[in-house]
């Protein structure tokens, strides 16, 4: 049977190398992005549904929940959409709270809500989430409070997440530095540019998904 996964920030680094690995093995994609025409260009030959919108926005997520419905539910929500927050970084003593109430609506809240949306679907076809998270969100990096504060909670909430939902797997990934434009953003393109290709950390990805071992934090070595 065809399985479908729900990708958001797939049109470019991890979110589109996942997406373009699961549509080669014959997965239906629904894919999500703000940026349309980077989107659609991006993906462009996959077969996949494409729609445009922040996670953010209750009103997309609502759209994308009642495309994952129509599809007969989720065998796969990849929260990988992420905010990195002002940059340069700033310090917490420093840092604009506002902004970071920001950061949390995308990281933190605009998961669990997809979650939320997709669950009965998932639960139904003993389905899995994947949430991408970092090491910021738990090793104590200058700067980098902000952010790693919102992956430890979106780590918390799929901890919780999978102790509550026994039939639904859910791993929360640290997929280490990756040569994408978050990258660039947070510590400048030449350091971004030695980093290892967002492609590499696909594997691991489709491991977890083929293999099916129990709930928990996955780091890719
Ligand atoms: N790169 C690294 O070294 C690194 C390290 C650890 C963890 N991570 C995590 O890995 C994941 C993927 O990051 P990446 O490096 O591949 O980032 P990226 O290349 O900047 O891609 C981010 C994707 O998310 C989309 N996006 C961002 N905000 C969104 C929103 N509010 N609503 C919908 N889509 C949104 C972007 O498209 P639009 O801008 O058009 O919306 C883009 O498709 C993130 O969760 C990140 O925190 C990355």
């Amino acid at each position: 049977m065809t399985k479908t996964a729900l990708i958001t920030g797939a049109s470019r680094g991890l979110g589109l190398a996942l997406a373009r690995s699961l549509a080669a093995d014959g997965w239906r994609l629904i894919l999500t992005a703000r940026g349309e025409d980077a989107l659609r260009s991006a993906t462009d030959g996959l077969g996949a549904l494409v729609l445009a919108g922040d996670v953010a926005d209750p009103v997309h997520r609502d759209r994308l929940a009642r495309a994952a419905a129509d599809a007969g539910g989720l065998d796969l929500l990849v929260n990988n959409a992420s905010g990195l927050g002002p940059v340069p970084l700033p310090p917490l003593a420093a840092y604009p709270v506002g902004a970071l109430g920001d950061l949390f609506e995308v990281n933190v809240l605009a998961p669990l809500a997809l979650i939320q949306a997709t669950l009965r679907g998932l639960r139904d076809r003993r389905g899995a989430i994947v949430n991408i998270s970092s090491d910021a969100a738990v090793e104590a990096y200058e700067g980098w409070g902000g952010y790693g504060a919102t992956k430890a909670a979106l780590e918390r909430l799929s901890h919780v997440l999978a102790v509550e939902e026994p039939d639904v797997a859910v791993w929360w990934v640290d997929p280490g530095e990756m040569s994408t434009a978050m990258l660039a953003d947070a510590l400048g393109p030449a350091e971004a540019a030695a980093a290892p290709a967002p492609e590499t950390v696909v594997p691991t990805l489709l491991r977890l998904v083929t293999e099916r071992p129990g709930s928990g934090r996955v780091t890719h070595a």
